[in-house]
């Protein structure tokens, strides 16, 4: 192997949103990257072997979605749950499927599985982006 090889083998703790297997107990958890006034705040949703990313901003009024912090799924875990007003969003799109923002959707962010944990993608600035 390379030493290129090697450092695009590397995993970027920077990166890291959790391990996969924390996601099996809640089905979702928040979490934050990056420092200062304005890091990303997001959340992922897994579903089977699915797993989504989304900024933890909701369309309707801009309040996260989740509290406490990895309750972020409505009961029974078919739908993401704003905790605010009680929108509901599909978790494969994040498109709102009822509630006050009906028709809006949340803004995914692009996410791998590998070697066991869940990272954000390096293109993605780790930075508020509302
Ligand atoms: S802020 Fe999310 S439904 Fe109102």
């Amino acid at each position: 192997m390379t030493d290129r090889e090697q450092q695009d083998d590397e995993i970027d703790l920077a990166r890291v949103i959790c391990p996969l297997h924390e996601l099996e107990a809640t089905g979702a958890r928040g979490f934050t990257l990056g420092e200062g006034d304005w890091p990303l705040r997001g959340f992922v949703v897994r579903r089977g072997d699915a797993v989504h990313a989304y900024v933890n901003h909701c369309p309707h009024a801009g309040f996260p979605l989740n509290w406490p912090p990895d309750v972020v799924l409505a009961p029974g875990g078919g739908h993401i749950r704003c905790i605010m007003h009680g929108a509901l969003f599909e978790l494969e799109t994040g498109v709102c499927v009822a509630g006050p923002c009906m028709g809006h959707g949340l803004q995914p962010l692009p996410i791998t599985v590998r070697d066991g944990y869940v990272l954000l993608d390096a293109e993605v600035p780790l930075v508020d982006p509302t």
